[in-house]
């Protein structure tokens, strides 16, 4: 997904700004651009990886002012006139999102003479920009970015540069991330805040229907109607160390190994085994709302979505609340049926993925109370939900989310406790029980981890199949999903993921010897049912690999391969299940010499529909 960056100050703007854009490179883009203030505005754009752009723009150019972006394709292929800043004379802008009514304004504006250099929905905003700024008097670089985002439909974080006011940046937001970071003497504007978490913690995140400008030493921020906002600067705890890839191969490597300790910062602070209880002070739930809650519709995408099916089963289990699990994209176009009282939880790690902002406002406005589960403080969705539930994961740079989606499954049973324990669906006894299973889990994934050398080996003996299958049962359904989508992502492999049961109702028609079937196996009260899908594929001659238990000493006569892993509360399994199929994609992907971090085609973080 595009990626914004911006650096007014004291020192060279072009070394920070090719700098900042290389952190951003994780959210996924095809192309990339800097205009920096050299006595005039240059700019030098590439299709491409940010070492194409080093090489046409000199490091050493002087300019203490620029803008920069990375671009993902939406409007236009990947090509260099496509790529960002766009530019309208004296105008350069760099923009995320999408404008939806950029045809009618790209209409106009030719009409009025402008020349349009790309096939993007942006460069309207440029023209629009110097149109606005030329044609009536003459306006200041930020009152003409307001008027033209007024006549703006649809989503976007800018950033504008102009020639005859070369000591600001203006900006403005609406449905797309902007954060500033203030620092000493020099100030920065970006897509997310690891552009310049090395230069700055002092963040400000601007919210929809804001502009702004930046000064070296100051900045200002206005609502639409030109009001003064007084924002409180926010002080962000990660530092740069903790993005760093700490000596592994990828960050996907390092991201699977973060684990024990991501799972435990999810958890810290929130668990009692001597009471039974689970507290989650962000939760403004009132005990009686609890009580009367009859449903809830979890909405989400992706990896997130596969997280939702496990809650699925888990409030239905724990909390007896009716649940359904909604593909957000199709939620709001599926006329959904609400009356107010339900319950919504939007899981997305990111908290910025369109189509679950989307599904949730449509959600709110029926009335329903939201939780938002998410790993990035600050993001769109905390500002759109009731109750906001923090993953705690720490920054994940790898595409295929690994961390985020075990800390993920510990929200969701922690959730589900906490409202099981205020509905009184489960006892003290069973809440503890599951409580100690899952401060055991930090210990046990690092076992799973330590087992990774035989996961590799299993992994090169499959890696040059060209059709894989996953399927589980019941809790180890989601598992199943999510290790098919985690290899297809990264290693090009296509692989289904499967309720075992499924299989006999047609996807038994591929299995062949040369399909490799991986089982989620663990013990459960489904066990005894997926031994006898694991019969029906080897009937098929399928290479069966199992995740099983440490304790299962009979799953190797049915199989080929088995991946052990610790056992544990039938419950918690599926987080055990996914750290090893997360080994095995990885090592796949290894063995396959793929692009592991920044897959093709994906983007970290989907901000458009
Ligand atoms: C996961 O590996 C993928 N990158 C993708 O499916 C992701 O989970 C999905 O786009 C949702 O993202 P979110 O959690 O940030 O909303």
């Amino acid at each position: 997904m595009c990626g914004i960056v911006g650096y007014i100050g004291s020192e060279q703007a072009v070394p920070i700004l090719i700098d900042s854009l290389k952190t951003l490179e994780y959210r996924g883009y095809d192309s990339a651009g800097v205009t920096v203030y050299n006595g005039k505005l240059e700019t030098y754009k590439v299709a491409g990886r940010i070492m194409e752009l080093e090489k046409v723009l000199p490091i050493d150019t002087p300019g203490n002012v620029g803008i920069g972006h990375t671009r993902w394709a939406t409007h236009g292929k990947p090509e260099t006139r496509n790529a960002h800043p766009h530019l309208s004379s004296n105008v350069s802008v760099v923009h995320n999102g999408i404008i939806e009514n950029y045809m009618v304004l790209k209409e106009r504006l030719i009409g009025l003479g402008y020349e349009f250099k790309s096939d993007t929905d942006t460069e309207v905003i440029a023209h629009l920009l110097h149109f606005n700024m030329n044609h009536d008097g003459g306006k200041h670089l930020l009152d003409g970015l307001t008027e033209t985002i007024k006549e703006l439909e649809g989503s976007y974080a800018i950033a504008a540069m102009c020639e005859e006011e070369p000591d600001i940046i203006a900006f403005a937001r609406k449905d797309s991330p902007l954060v500033i970071g203030i620092g000493k003497g020099s100030n920065y504007a970006a897509s997310d805040v690891t552009a310049f978490l090395k230069h700055t913690r002092e963040v400000i995140f601007i919210s929809d229907n804001e502009v702004g400008l930046l000064r070296s030493d100051s900045f200002e921020i206005f609502d639409l109607n030109g009001n003064s906002v007084s924002r409180d600067i926010e002080i962000i705890e990660w530092n740069l160390e903790a993005a760093e890839k700490a000596g592994y191969e990828h960050f996907m490597l390092k991201e699977i190994h973060e684990q024990p300790t991501s799972i435990r910062n999810t958890f810290a602070g929130k668990l009692s085994e001597i009471e039974g209880t689970v507290t989650l002070d962000e939760l403004y739930l009132q005990p009686e709302e609890v009580k009367r809650l009859k449903r809830a519709t979890i909405i989400a995408c992706g990896t997130s979505w596969n997280a939702g099916i496990l809650g699925k089963y888990l409030f239905e289990k724990l909390a007896g609340i009716h649940t359904d699990i909604e593909t957000a994209s199709e939620f709001r176009y599926s006329n959904p049926i609400l009356c107010g009282e339900e319950l919504t939880i939007a899981i997305t790690q990111s908290g910025e993925t369109a189509d679950t902002l989307a599904a949730v406002r449509s959600s709110t406005s029926y009335g329903c109370r939201s939780i938002a589960i998410t790993n990035v403080v600050g993001s769109t969705i905390t500002r759109e939900s009731d109750s906001v539930l923090y993953t705690r994961a720490g920054p994940e740079i790898g595409v295929a989310a690994t961390k985020t989606f075990t800390a993920q499954l510990l929200v969701l049973y922690m959730l589900a406790i906490n409202l099981g324990r205020t509905r009184g669906v489960i006892s003290a006894a069973e809440a503890k029980d599951l409580i100690a299973g899952i401060k055991r889990l930090p210990g046990q994934i690092q076992k799973v981890l330590d087992r990774k050398d035989a996961i590799n080996e299993c992994a090169i003996q499959f890696a040059d199949k060209r059709d894989y299958f996953f399927i589980g049962r019941y809790l180890n359904y989601p598992v199943a999903l999510e290790g098919a989508l985690k290899l297809k992502e990264i290693s090009y492999i296509h692989a289904e993921g499967y309720a075992a049961g499924e299989l006999k109702h047609g996807p038994l028609a591929l299995i062949t010897d040369e399909t490799p079937v991986v089982a989620i196996a663990t013990k459960g009260h489904t066990y005894e049912k997926i031994l006898s899908n694991i019969k029906e594929v080897k009937a098929r001659n399928a290479t069966v690999i199992a995740v099983a238990n440490d304790d299962d000493t009979e799953i190797e006569k049915y199989v080929d391969v088995v991946i052990r892993v610790p056992s544990s509360h039938e419950l918690l399994a599926p987080v055990l299940s996914s750290v090893a199929l997360q080994l095995l994609s990885y090592y796949t992907a290894l063995a396959r010499d793929c692009s592991i971090d920044k897959p093709r085609n994906l983007a970290k973080s989907v901000t458009v529909e």
